[in-house]
């Protein structure tokens, strides 16, 4: 994987965008079956005006990234988690799911045929898969589509957040993202849309994004964003929201076994109320774009709560699960046996 001629970008400017790079997947399912699937440079869909996807919102995405890791390879983080997790939300919106092996096979093909666009080692830079799955073909009623594309794309990307490490600050939100025994614990568009109007509420604020609380009662905390949220107390327990409305982060999921068996921290994943916040010393939003990013303040109903340093600093548990976490990304740090999946 080493030696390729990578395209002039400042690795180190890179925001979270949209990059046009060489070649992306696309396959699709008809009459019962998915065809093989081909890479392509043309990165427009042709697809009916009738496509559930438009009208319904009958379509779920996924993201995970690849590494360029000190020794010149290059891996995907855990993208069998990120497979498994599409499936649920493919039957949750009665979607055809995309098999394990093609989902991986995909996102190794658009890694492979876009190599000069990955970022190289040390930049803080990765290389964002976008894989999803959208209802198309010729319909009118509310029902499932009688044809589906699946398609992966990728793109070169840094920090999600402005500053990476830098606190940021977020406020509760008075809206929604999902019903309490809706399709928040899945990845589909129509949650995301959900949010937009709470999103940028808060950044007109001046907040970096807006914090979801539990849909029933406005009373636990869910998500931060387009991530999952945990805090670290003074006794050193990692804590994280348990709900049934909120999307299962496989970074979470990855900091709370990094926690546990390499910290040896106890791991709680419970409901947390958000009047419980003054337990935690330390706050941080994680997933794949977020990586870790450590929270400085909530603001919630005009009261705030501020965390490490008074929320300038990032505290020394939330920079040991990023180091960890990313230094196993990028293969500085021996991971659990199949965390990184080796693109050939
Ligand atoms: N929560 C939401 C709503 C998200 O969109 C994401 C991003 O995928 C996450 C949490 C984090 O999940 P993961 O760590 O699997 O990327
Ligand atoms: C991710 O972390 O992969 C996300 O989905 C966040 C956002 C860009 C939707």
């Amino acid at each position: 994987m080493t030696g390729v001629e990578k395209v002039s970008l400042d690795w180190s400017k890179l925001g979270f965008g949209y990059q046009k790079t060489d070649r992306r997947f696309i396959a699709h399912w008809k009459e019962g079956r998915w065809d093989a699937g081909t890479l392509t440079e043309d990165n427009s869909l042709h697809i009916h005006e009738g496509s559930c996807a438009l009208h319904y919102g009958q379509q779920c995405f996924e993201g995970l990234k690849a590494f360029t890791t000190k020794d010149g390879r290059v891996v995907l983080f855990r993208p069998d988690e990120n497979a498994k997790r599409m499936r649920r939300s493919a039957e949750a919106l009665l979607m055809p799911p995309v098999p394990e092996e093609m989902f991986i096979r995909a996102c190794e093909e658009v890694v492979r045929a876009n190599l000069r666009w990955v970022p190289p080692y040390g930049y803080g830079a990765s290389f964002y898969l976008r894989p999803f799955l959208i209802g198309v073909g010729e319909n009118l009623g509310v029902k499932p589509a009688p044809e589906y594309i699946f398609s992966v794309f990728g793109s070169p990307v840094g920090p999600y957040f402005k500053g990476g490490l830098q606190p940021v600050r977020f406020i509760t939100s008075e809206y929604d993202r999902a019903a309490p025994n809706g399709t928040g614990s899945v990845k589909v568009g129509g949650n995301y849309a959900a949010s937009l109007r709470a999103h940028e509420i808060a950044v007109k604020e001046g907040f970096a994004d807006c914090i979801y609380l539990d849909p029933a009662t406005h009373t636990y905390i869910e998500e931060v964003g387009a991530a999952n949220f945990f805090g670290i107390t003074k006794d050193d327990r990692f804590v994280t929201p348990k709900s049934n409305s909120i999307l299962p982060s496989i970074t979470k999921y990855s900091l709370m076994h990094l926690a546990e068996q390499y910290l040896k921290m106890t791991v709680e994943e419970r409901p947390v109320p958000i009047d419980s916040l003054g337990e935690f010393v330390e706050a941080g939003a994680c997933g794949t774009a977020a990586v870790i990013t450590p929270i400085g303040e909530i603001v919630h109903r005009k009261k705030s709560y501020t965390f490490y340093a008074g929320g300038k600093e990032v505290g020394p548990v939330s920079r040991k699960l990023y180091d960890l976490l990313t230094g196993i990304q990028t293969g500085v740090v021996e991971g659990p046996k199949g965390w990184v999946h080796e693109v050939r």
